[in-house]
């Protein structure tokens, strides 16, 4: 295909861990122990590992072996991918959730890293300590992202958020620019062992810290952990969350969320694997490692801190309250707490851009084996398009509207779509048997064989499932807030942008392949 020289991984462990890379972010540590804590700790984890096995799992085996398949065909973006395993004209185009859904939850994503970013360097240079009225915490939150008004977030210039966020903005694009081996590899094979040192030193932290304070006798640290994991409530109770589909759709959006499935970064980023690499080990060892990240190191650390020292009415507040509010609070009260603030959010900050990046490169690929762009075209043009919706999200500040949006459509409702669809295509066009092939070749590890049936028949069952309570639970609010909030229809408005941009560019790229196809006589 293709004369450009082609981008691809330095050894196997660094594809390994830039996958891993991706999967761990914020969803690890704030997402899921938020999402636990409101569904009932340990029943959360029955629809949660259901998910894992049925959709996680399976799809991303799935998703390594799709790409790996493009990627011998010359294809490493998910358009082309798709052609090149469907030979229907519609393939291509269905492709472009494989690069809407990435760049899109970029550019809010981008933004929440940024905060990450500036409150580690407020613990790095002491300005953290606010005392220990909740309140405190609540309106420095408040004014850091400038939730009271829209426009409050830029109305300051050039303030600690905004320095922060364009520095990430620099950070990601200056790593992107630098290709697979060199920027996205490296950044993954120092940061992800500094991040899981980081987060066992806070988990030391939390699990020695007894009983810290003698008036509350009941706040110790084996009561905080059988807070987050007890069955509360003997079976009757258990049942009873069980009933609740809210939660089973919680749990599968998690796991999306959670291990970048669905999100056409695995797909992508197993394209640039070498026929022989073993896919099966590889896939398996980062869904693994992100699990392992989620549950034994997020899940014992947020919830149980903040049960430690404030009580079960601490361990509430959603994502952000919990991780922006509540634990500055907590590390306010721990022995040390500046130190391991700092660790906390550092380690939250490269959570998340060894996440952000991953955003990127599918786009970034696509423009490149697409439009014949180098990389400097490419990397300008994404740049641009990013920084409009990044702009989008931080203008309309207010109750966090234009990310909420962005983070439904498509955070949401276009990952269940492009997974459902990747079970469609490996299951019954590139079928089960090729699949398998990829999946084998080279491997060290065997693939069960209830994986083609759970693949065909299960997955897309559970999919679909959910996706149809979800939207019947979720769809009318949302709906609302589009007729209602012009920030909501002025980000979504964007979003349809890109993706008509995306779709007639998909269109050009279709006919330079062809063009590409066609014998020389
Ligand atoms: N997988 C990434 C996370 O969990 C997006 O944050």
């Amino acid at each position: 295909m293709a004369s450009r020289k082609k981008d691809s991984w330095g050894s196997s462990l660094g594809v390994i861990l830039a996958v891993t890379g991706s999967a761990v972010g914020l969803g690890n540590f704030l997402r899921f122990p938020g999402l636990a804590a409101k569904y009932d700790g340990a029943a959360f984890l029955i629809p949660y590992f259901l998910a894992l096995f049925f959709l996680g799992l399976p799809i991303a085996w799935s998703e390594w072996a799709m790409g790996r398949f493009g990627g011998q065909q010359g294809y490493n973006s998910c358009p082309g991918i798709f052609r090149s395993i469907w030979k229907n004209r519609l393939a291509p185009y269905l492709g472009v959730l494989g690069l809407i859904v990435p760049v899109v939850i970029y550019m809010y994503y981008l933004w929440i890293e940024s905060w990450c970013l500036g409150y580690a360097w407020k613990y790095l240079t002491g300005q953290m300590n606010l005392g220990m009225d909740p309140a405190t915490y609540t309106t420095h939150f408040t004014s850091f992202v400038g939730l009271q008004t829209d426009g409050d977030f830029l109305a300051h210039g050039f303030s600690l958020p905004v320095i922060c966020l364009l520095a990430c903005v620099i950070l990601n694009f200056f790593f992107i620019y630098r290709g697979l081996s060199g920027g996205i590899e490296k950044v993954c094979l120092w940061g992800m062992p500094l991040l899981v040192i980081c987060a066992l030193l806070v988990l030391v932290r939390v699990l020695t810290l007894g009983t810290p304070d003698p008036t509350h006798p009941e706040r110790n640290v084996l009561a905080g952990l059988a807070y987050m994991w007890d069955i509360r409530g003997g079976l009757p109770g258990l049942l009873h969350s069980l009933s609740n589909a809210e939660m089973w759709m919680a749990a599968a959006g998690q796991i999306f969320f959670s291990l970048s499935v669905g999100f056409g970064v695995v797909i992508n980023y197993s394209s640039y694997l070498k026929k022989r690499d073993d896919i099966a080990l590889g896939s398996t060892t980062a869904v693994a490692g992100n699990e392992f990240c989620e549950v034994s190191l997020g899940g014992l650390i947020t919830i149980p801190a903040a049960f430690l020292f404030l009580g079960a009415a601490g361990t509430v507040g959603g994502t952000f309250g919990l991780g922006f509010q509540t634990l500055p609070l907590v590390f306010a009260h721990m022995p040390a707490g500046q130190l391991f603030g700092f660790l906390w959010f550092f380690l939250l900050f490269i959570a998340a851009i060894t996440s952000s990046l991953s955003m990127l490169q599918p786009a970034i690929a696509f423009m490149e084996e697409g439009l014949d762009l180098d990389r400097r075209g490419s990397v300008s043009l994404l740049g641009f398009i990013t920084l409009m919706g990044t702009g989008i999200v931080v203008w309309f500040t207010k109750d966090l509207a234009a990310l909420d949006a962005m983070d439904f459509w498509v955070g949401s409702f276009c990952i269940f779509i492009l997974a459902t669809i990747q079970t469609f295509l490996y299951g019954w066009v590139l079928g089960v048997k090729r699949g398998r092939e990829e999946l084998e070749r080279g491997a060290l590890l065997s693939i069960p064989r209830i994986f083609d049936f759970v693949i065909r028949y299960v997955s897309p069952v559970y999919l679909l499932t959910v996706f149809v309570i979800w939207l019947h639970q979720k769809g009318a609010e949302n709906l609302e807030a589009i007729r209602t909030q012009p920030s909501v229809r002025i980000a979504l408005l964007f979003v349809a942008a890109v993706l008509i941009l995306f779709l007639l560019l998909i269109a050009r790229a279709v006919r330079v392949w062809r063009i590409r196809e066609e014998p020389k006589s």
